[in-house]
């Protein structure tokens, strides 16, 4: 069931319940780590990266069971400090199992982590940040040793508000002794969720949601039961979809303040937004007005749904112009789009001219990455006739169901 088969050209109409966030889930289900007792996450998404993190988990020795409303995790007899190879390289995210496992056991190996291909994806500066916080580093063939005989709290300054460093300082910084201050810390909803998991369980952090964040480390941590917030990103593709069918949905319980600058794009394409307790309703014109879009860390534009913008626009009236700050790699869509009769232009690596044509028509379509395949489905669905879309064991790792969720809102989709 690798690809799933578009029948195109219909507005997307109805409502439907948006999933739990993926990347609030996966350090939050690495912080359980820290917390040496059973904690109870619910409305985990059943996607392929929190399967793999649920079997890190359990190959350093927590117990784990999933249970109808979540997962629960037993971290009281953690015995391993090495991290198996092939969860780790393919999945970019356990690298924030670094930050809890040195919190943990004092001593960790594990590879380089992988991820999406888009981009180079450094982790300097999760290094230099653990390095301040009396981490030492060993390179050994391919794979990292970290060891600390003394954790201990430091003044940290962020060059870019990387998200996954932010969360790997906090990891390490509520286990640390004293004080962590963190300039420049991330400031997306995720990192927020999983300090409020934190504090949850016991630990004392200052700033939260801001770009300065105190940790007050080495605080005991207790179990606890905390619900993960609805995927910002997930949401803000059935948004993008519905506006490039010309639609109207209901997402029930998107996260709305956590997507204000989606909205406010969804705005500028010309769509009816308006939102309620139920959640998000959209409604969009014919074809969705050209724009001018700019990635940026939050609350900016998120990186991750660019490349929906990007397929939206392909048949946007007039030229739109999109600038992805983020990642270096996130234009590979293009040339699928192409073959749907787009009329896309690289002006620079980073920065995308998009001409509005009034049909794509269907076509076969190969995803590469996990939110460029989940903009190839929304092309789908807009174009005219048959599209497959092959690869798609990467949107997997972010959807749980992305066929099921479109049929939902009358879409014909199949997976095959
Ligand atoms: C997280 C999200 C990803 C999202 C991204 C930006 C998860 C699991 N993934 O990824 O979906 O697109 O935030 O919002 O939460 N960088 C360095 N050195 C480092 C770390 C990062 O140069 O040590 C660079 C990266 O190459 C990239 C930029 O900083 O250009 C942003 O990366 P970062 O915020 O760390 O993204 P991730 O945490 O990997």
């Amino acid at each position: 069931m690798d690809s799933i088969r578009i029948q195109g050209g219909m507005a997307l109409q109805g409502k439907v319940r948006v999933q739990g966030s993926k990347n609030a889930s996966l350090p939050i289900l690495a912080a359980t780590l820290l917390v040496r007792e059973e904690s109870l996450i619910r409305n985990c998404p059943r996607i392929a990266d929190v399967y793999s993190m649920v079997s890190l988990l359990k190959s350093l020795g927590c117990g784990v069971h999933w249970q109808e409303t979540g997962i629960a995790v037993d971290s009281s007899q953690v015995c391993r400090c090495q991290m198996p190879r092939e969860a780790v390289r393919g999945m970019r995210s356990s690298l924030c199992l670094l930050g809890a496992l040195i919190g943990r056991c004092s001593e960790v190996v594990m590879e380089h982590p992988g991820g999406c291909v888009i981009g180079e994806r450094p982790i300097d500066m999760h290094l230099s940040a653990l390095e301040q916080m009396g981490v030492e580093f060993v390179e050994e063939e391919g794979s990292i040793r970290a060891f600390s005989d003394r954790l201990h709290g430091a003044v940290i300054s962020l060059p870019f508000p990387s998200v996954g460093a932010t969360e790997n300082i906090v990891l390490a910084g509520v286990m640390a002794e004293g004080d962590t201050v963190l300039e420049g810390a991330a400031r997306e909803p995720e990192v927020s969720a999983l300090c409020a998991f934190l504090q949850q369980c016991g630990a004392w952090i200052e700033g939260v949601g801001s770009g300065r964040l105190v940790i007050h480390g080495g605080r005991r941590l207790y179990g606890t039961d905390f619900t993960v917030p609805a995927d910002r990103i997930v949401a803000g593709t059935y948004l993008l979809s519905c506006i490039g069918t010309g639609g109207s949905v209901l997402l029930e319980q998107a996260p709305e303040e956590e997507m204000q600058s989606v909205l406010e794009a969804a705005a500028q394409m010309g769509a009816r937004v308006c939102t309620s307790k139920e959640g998000i309703y959209v409604q969009a014109p014919g074809r969705p007005a050209a724009i001018e879009l700019v990635t940026a860390p939050y609350p900016g534009f998120p990186t991750d749904l660019q490349s929906v913008v990007l397929a939206v626009e392909t048949k946007g009236r007039g030229v739109s112009r999109i600038r992805e700050t983020i990642f270096e790699n996130r234009f590979r869509i293009v040339e699928e789009l192409r073959k749907m009769g787009a009329s896309v232009e690289l002006c620079s690596p980073r920065e995308a001219s998009v001409k509005g044509v009034e049909t794509l028509r269907g076509a076969d379509l190969v995803a590469r990455e996990l939110r460029g395949g989940a903009a190839l489905v929304a092309a789908g669905l807009m174009a005219e006739g048959e599209t497959f879309v092959e690869g798609c064991a990467y949107i997997y790792r972010g959807y749980e169901n992305i066929g099921r969720d479109f049929r939902e809102l009358g879409a014909r989709v199949a997976s095959v």
